[in-house]
């Protein structure tokens, strides 16, 4: 299994640019797709969950090219024109490519059934189907996970209560609902991330907003529209931690999505102390930014559980800046992080426990006590790919190698990380 060793010592600064953002790269295929036309998509996430994307879409005959690594042509074939597949859809390590899906074939007019690799096929699937059988879907799982056997067959529009901050399932509904006779809302407990939203109007379909819930009208055509992907907020954090920790000359990182729905971590760093700086590049179908960042004294917060929604891809990280910060920073209502592509709050206990950081798991979320630095020492991501890159950030404080195992999968959001990384001044290899 391939593993990192990251070395003390290194620093983090100059330009980069992190790859594009998975999110909006998996919707922007699903709505290409589904769209009356070519969608041309530039700054693609060429990320092997995107590309378990891709590769279903294309499997139930959707033609797409790819002229250059981050350019992708969609040729969308309409609401109705997808096409069974051949053979189970393979959606990989993606949670989001499996539950978008659920949504977007419930109310097909055919038969699919969608499996995962290890990590995905332990993940609960019953969030997204429960709301689907609502409108009428015929779903079946496994003891509520995957493998996702999907019939088929026409839907209503309903109105849904969340119970769960999941901006996987509000886009189920709302893909099934695109499809549903009659109109379907859909209320979210907590803002979540809203490119479904964004995405779907500018691919012109009405969407309407009031509060915490939108609603879509069945029926409406997409018609196809360029995307521009941003960089992807979620790994340009891995660097504004390690910024923070770092930079002996300001670190920028270039035009990165700055969705407010996504910039929870910037707010939770900026209150531990932390000097960052957005300058706005436009704000088009999503708002873009630079991202400038320098090295900072930190000292720990209690999180506001209203931000863990907004931060919920960046514990990980997060965590690795609580333990450089002075004091202890606690984090609650966060058992969602227990679900993710393996329990993070459990995952990231366990590696700072390794590495001689003080810090106590809670059923909802970790305590840290911060302020010592890292001993060196050997940390399991679980497959995971954000606790693999967390730990290879923690090495920019530690006293020696922090070897990270089970680093495979940090090809499903972060192609490249290992040498941009060394390109900004970390110690860190291939073992
Ligand atoms: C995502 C939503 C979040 C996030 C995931 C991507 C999306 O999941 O953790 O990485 O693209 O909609 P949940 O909906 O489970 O919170």
């Amino acid at each position: 299994m391939p593993k990192y060793l990251a070395g003390p010592g290194g620093v983090a600064q100059g330009e980069l640019t992190v790859p594009g953002d998975k999110s909006i790269s998996h919707r922007s295929l699903m709505l290409g797709g589904i769209a009356e036309g070519v969608t041309d998509i530039t700054g693609f996430l060429a990320g092997e969950d995107c590309l378990s994307t891709l590769r279903a879409l294309q499997a139930m005959g959707v033609r797409i090219e790819r002229p250059q690594e981050h350019h992708v042509i969609v040729h969308g074939v309409g609401v109705h024109g997808l096409k069974a597949a051949s053979k189970p859809l393979d959606m990989g390590n993606a949670g989001t490519a499996m539950r978008l899906s659920m949504g977007l074939l419930a109310p097909q007019g055919f038969n699919s059934t969608l499996v995962g690799d290890e990590s995905l096929m332990s993940r609960p699937m019953e969030r997204a189907a429960t709301p689907l059988r609502l409108m009428g879907a015929n779903i079946a799982t496994q003891n509520g996970r995957p493998p996702v056997e999907i019939r088929g067959t026409p839907l209503q529009g309903i109105d849904y209560k969340l119970p769960v901050a999941s901006a996987q399932v509000k886009s189920a509904v709302l893909l099934a609902g695109l499809q549903a006779k009659g109109r379907t809302s859909v209320t979210e407990p907590a803002p979540t991330r809203d490119h479904t939203e964004r995405m779907l109007r500018a691919f012109g379909v009405e969407i309407s907003q009031h509060g915490a819930t939108a609603s879509i009208e069945g029926g409406q055509i997409l018609r196809a529209t360029p995307i521009q992907v941003p960089a992807d907020f979620s790994s340009a954090a891995f660097f504004m931690v390690a910024g923070v920790l770092a930079a002996e000359k300001p670190l920028l990182l270039r035009n990165v999505g700055v969705n407010p729905t996504r910039t929870g971590l910037l707010t939770l760093l900026q209150q531990m102390g932390a000097d960052i700086r957005l300058h706005p590049r436009g704000d088009a179908k999503e708002p873009i930014a630079d991202i400038e960042i320098r090295k900072s004294r930190l000292r720990g917060i209690t999180v506001s559980e209203d931000l863990v929604p907004l931060s919920i891809d960046e514990f990980p990280v997060f965590f690795i800046a609580a333990a450089c910060a002075e004091g202890e920073t606690r984090v609650t209502g966060a058992e969602e992080l227990r679900v993710k592509e393996t329990d993070r709050l459990a995952a990231m206990a366990d590696g700072l426990t390794a590495l001689g950081v003080e810090n106590k798991l809670q059923p909802d979320g970790l305590w840290i006590r911060g302020g010592s630095g890292f001993q060196g020492g050997t940390v399991d991501s679980r497959g995971d790919h954000r606790i693999a890159m967390s730990f290879a950030v923690a090495s920019l404080r530690a006293k020696g190698e922090i070897e990270i195992l089970d680093v495979a999968n940090v090809a499903t959001s972060f192609p490249g990380f290992v040498e941009l990384s060394r390109s900004a001044g970390l110690h860190i290899q291939t073992g």
